[in-house]
């Protein structure tokens, strides 16, 4: 029987609500998962709902106010808050598995506090690995640390890396769905609306997410953490549309065998796979009918369409900061269009702008990378992005 310890950082959003399920239905398939702890952003009415059902012994909060608020309600709860309340649950004693499903840069601190003190990390997080790839493998290799991926494309390619040897690997190949955009007449991409952006053809996800899925940075992104988390060279590690996102990734082999992972698309089954790793247990989650599948299909992936992948991919391969120069201008640029301040395609121009101007500082050869440096840059990357005329 399984039995681990747990804390969720996010278990207000997509993929910690997803957790949250996934373990009651783990509890039920008889193993022991028990919730030490829980975080949130400013959801508290779903976080008070998640304390009185799972019954953590400690939570943290965005704001110190809402952290008041909550140790009136419930008296013998710890309850932290800001970011230092998130890296003090990152390494609460006694706890097996920390889940990293914060959105944003505010993951890295965390992400490096339970690798720095122990902890088994299971990373929905990728801006973990995006901004902060060399830190993250420095304290991992230290520290003899594991981390298991969420996101269903890495957790895809772990599970095929068990097929061969890390010298064996010819290549990774990243699927992509293409987004809500793939068949837009390009000239038609600068006035699609926030709406249209944010219906994912076949993923329900947070909104940062589903738009970078429509401009294809979330490819790049996960280009780069395949490139930190397993170890493989970039010019190793290929994209390739796959519309009907039924592979999750896929590992190519020196003799020409690949290896790929195919699941229903439901992010509770790559999950799941992370709480219990190595082992499986059913659960009841959604199954894959190959005969209603029917047709794969694959194709090259347009950069004329998808710009935004090349820029973001040359500041993953430059390393440093600029990763945190274009993850911090995303993420601000992706909120003015949800705005209705600018326009899709000015997304991309934004990032390309952002990633030039990164490369213009005098201060970034041969800097000394610290999280302290990243944080820098990336409140440097969000003023520049917030006052770019585009
Ligand atoms: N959703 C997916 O299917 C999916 C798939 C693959 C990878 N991912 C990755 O997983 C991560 C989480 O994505 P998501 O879609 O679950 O995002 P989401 O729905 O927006 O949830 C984000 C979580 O982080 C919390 N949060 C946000 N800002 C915070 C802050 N400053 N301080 C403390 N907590 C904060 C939110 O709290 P409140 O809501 O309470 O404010 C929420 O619990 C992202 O890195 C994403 O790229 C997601």
């Amino acid at each position: 029987m399984l039995d681990r310890r747990i804390v969720i950082l996010g278990s207000t959003g997509s993929i910690g609500t997803q957790t949250l399920d996934v373990i009651e239905r783990l509890n039920t398939a008889g193993c022991k998962f028990e919730v030490v702890g829980l975080s949130a952003g400013r959801n508290i009415d779903l976080l008070i709902k998640q304390i009185e059902h799972f019954l953590p012994l400690v939570v943290s909060v965005a704001e110190e106010e809402d952290a008041k608020s909550l140790h009136g309600r419930f008296d013998d709860l710890t309850v932290l808050s800001g970011s230092d309340g998130l890296e003090k649950l990152a390494c609460y004693p006694d706890v097996d598995l920390v889940v990293n499903a914060l959105v944003g840069a505010v993951g890295l601190a965390p992400t490096l506090a339970a690798l720095s003190s122990g902890r088994t990390l299971a990373l929905a997080n990728k801006e973990s690995m995006v901004i902060g790839g060399e830190l993250v493998t420095r304290i991992l290799r230290e520290k003899e640390g594991t981390i298991l991926p969420i996101d269903s494309e890495h957790n895809a390619i772990l599970q095929s890396l068990h097929a061969g040897k890390h010298e064996e690997i010819e290549r990774i190949i990243i699927t992509a769905s293409g987004g809500p955009f793939l068949n837009t007449p390009i000239d038609k991409l600068e006035d699609v609306s926030a709406a249209e952006a944010l219906h994912h053809p076949n993923w329900s996800m947070g909104a940062r997410i589903t738009i970078d899925s429509a401009t294809m940075v979330n490819k790049a992104f996960e280009v780069i953490e395949a490139h930190y988390l397993f170890d493989v060279p970039y010019e190793k590690i290929e994209p390739v549309i796959h519309p009907q996102s039924v592979i999750h990734s896929l590992v190519e082999y020196v003799d020409g065998s690949i290896i790929a992972e195919l699941a229903a698309s439901d992010m509770r089954i790559p999950i799941q796979y992370s709480l219990v790793y190595p082992e499986r247990v059913a659960t009841n989650l959604p199954r894959l009918s190959l005969e209603e599948v029917s047709n794969l299909s694959f194709e090259v992936l347009d950069m004329v369409r998808y710009p935004a992948f090349a820029t973001v991919v040359a500041a993953g391969v430059r390393g440093g900061t600029a990763t945190a120069a274009v993850n911090a201008a995303d993420e601000v640029l992706v909120k003015r269009f949800l705005r209705g301040e600018i326009g899709f395609t000015k997304i991309a121009e934004g990032l390309q702008q952002i990633f030039d101007s990164w490369e213009g500082r005098a201060d970034v050869e041969n800097e000394d990378l610290s999280l302290a440096r990243i944080l820098d840059i990336d409140g440097w990357a969000r003023e520049q992005a917030a006052k770019l005329n585009l």
